[in-house]
């Protein structure tokens, strides 16, 4: 176990807010997210309130969920919101024809969604239907959620026992309409959207957030379109999507808890590139928006593996070890460093897709390695930002490297200090001697990530191999600070 030696140089805190929207997350209409996952049957007797499952709220409040996306996703722009309203027994099943071609039963529909954000304290994010929706449509389902007078919409709403309106904010107009939400060109979705976006009204005391369908990850032209033809007085927020790919192909994407130190090395750099693709995407929004008013909304992000050997190829199924959890901390501390135009972002996805927090299996529920990284990383939502400078060790495999370590850190409303380091090197441990220029601080304490191989997992037998534990490797030298980074590991230190 070697060392390698490095030391951070941490700036003057500036005005800067890491907002805690980066920390959202996803639910969509995909395998079993939403049912079997937040929503149970009627008579289950798994703990719910309503139908939604109790033990999965508890474990994401204590992790803070900001806001959650939702229903989609590719979902979005084939879903019908009056098909999800109403008496339950009466709504019409369809087919999810995106997700494996399965029933949808609309038990889960607008008022559920909202039920479970005010379960979750959090902010609810809904993506209208703009690929097989119409304009009314999306006005209408506005007016249903926001307007709080008499109109048509309102009265069915009453009808339906919500007399006040939820007042939702974040609105996404479309889902990857470059894609599974119409195929469509930048030219003709920025048009659509100026249309879409036009009828989505303000009502009294609820002002939406519109975020504009942005581009799939080094899309830079789709990114330059919307800016110039949608222009920035017009959104909120234009998002992103970006993947980690193990293998970088679509068609064998590799195993989630099967793969060597090579297939490790690529997915830690194709996790890496979300830092080039943001920059580059930022620059362009820069360009026609100086002043930053737009957030970049990095809407997807997280690894998409193969799915678990003999489940749904529709349902994204896919464990999660140690390796997830470094790509959680690495894409936080990438996102926390851009925090003045990254404003917003949402893990893909919640419960039992993609990179989940939470997988479940009838009654049993098991938070994974990446749930453990967004419980150590709360510290820093709308803290104020501190710059490092610093120069990362390498991390290297053949005649290929990377940056061993990434790190990020704000200052809470308290005045404590938090810092989240990350060590990729899965052999390697890092010494870190840290300057802290002029901020105060008497004690360090921290909390650590690791476990032996990154191929770990937590499964539903053995649901606590990987947590948090106490991290004694830092120490106060003068105003300095010491820290020995174990190999394979994320660590969030607490200066006060
Ligand atoms: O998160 C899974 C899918 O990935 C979403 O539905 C879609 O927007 C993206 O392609």
């Amino acid at each position: 176990n070697a060392q390698t030696e490095t030391a951070l140089n941490i700036q003057a805190p500036t005005d800067q807010i890491v907002s805690k929207h980066i920390y959202g997350h996803f639910s969509e209409h995909l395998g079993r997210c939403i049912y079997d996952g937040f929503w149970v049957d009627e008579n289950s007797a798994i703990p719910n309130k309503g139908r939604i499952r109790l033990d999965v709220v508890d474990a994401l409040k204590k992790i803070k969920v900001p806001n959650l996306r939702w229903p989609g996703g590719c979902f979005a722009d084939e879903y019908h919101w009056r098909d999800g309203i109403g008496p339950r027994n009466e709504r019409p099943k369809m087919v999810n024809t995106n997700w494996g071609g399965v029933v949808e039963d609309n038990s889960f529909g607008t008022h559920e969604f909202l039920e479970l954000c005010k379960m979750l304290d959090c902010e609810p994010y809904i993506a209208g239907n703009v690929g097989s929706g119409t304009v009314e449509e999306m006005a209408k389902w506005v007016e249903y959620l926001n307007f709080d007078g008499t109109s048509p919409m309102t009265a069915i709403r009453k009808q339906n026992g919500m007399d006040k309106p939820w007042k939702v904010s974040f609105w996404g107009v479309g889902n990857e309409s470059w894609g599974c939400g119409g195929n469509m060109t930048p030219e003709y979705y920025s048009d659509l959207y100026r249309r879409y976006a036009t009828y989505a009204r303000d009502y009294e005391g609820a002002p939406l957030k519109r975020i504009a369908s942005g581009a799939n990850s080094e899309d830079y032209k789709w990114t330059e379109t919307c800016m110039k033809n949608i222009g920035a007085g017009r959104m909120w927020g234009l998002t992103l999507h970006y993947y980690t790919l193990p293998t970088g192909n679509w068609k064998t994407k590799g195993s989630a808890t099967k793969f060597d130190e090579e297939q490790y090395f690529n997915t830690m750099k194709n996790c890496l590139r979300m830092e080039e693709i943001v920059t580059k995407h930022a620059a362009i929004m820069d360009k026609y928006d100086p002043k930053k008013k737009v957030a970049l909304v990095v809407d997807e992000w997280g690894i998409w593996t193969d799915v678990e050997p003999g489940t749904n190829p529709g349902f994204l199924y896919q464990q999660n070890s140690l390796r997830d959890a470094l790509i959680a901390g690495t894409t936080l501390n990438i996102f926390n460093n851009h925090s003045d135009r990254v404003r917003m972002a949402n893990l893909a996805q919640t419960v039992n897709v993609l990179q989940a927090l939470i997988l479940t299996e009838k009654d049993k529920m098991l938070l994974t390695p990446t749930y453990h990284v967004f419980d150590l990383y709360k510290v820093h939502m709308d803290a104020k930002y501190l710059p490092i400078k610093f120069t990362s060790p390498d991390y290297t495999v053949g005649n290929n490297k990377i940056a061993a370590l990434n790190v990020s850190a704000s200052q809470d409303s308290t005045g404590a200090i938090h810092i989240s380091l990350v060590n990729l090197d899965p052999k390697n441990k890092i010494s870190i001697n840290t300057s802290l220029g002029d901020l105060k601080w008497k004690t360090v304490t921290g909390q650590i990530l690791t476990s032996a191989n990154v191929t770990d997992i937590n499964t539903f037998d053995n649901s606590n191999k990987i947590h948090n534990a106490k991290f004694s490797g830092a120490k106060k030298s003068g105003n300095n600070l010491k820290v020995e980074l174990p190999a394979q590991s994320v660590v969030v230190l607490e200066l006060k």
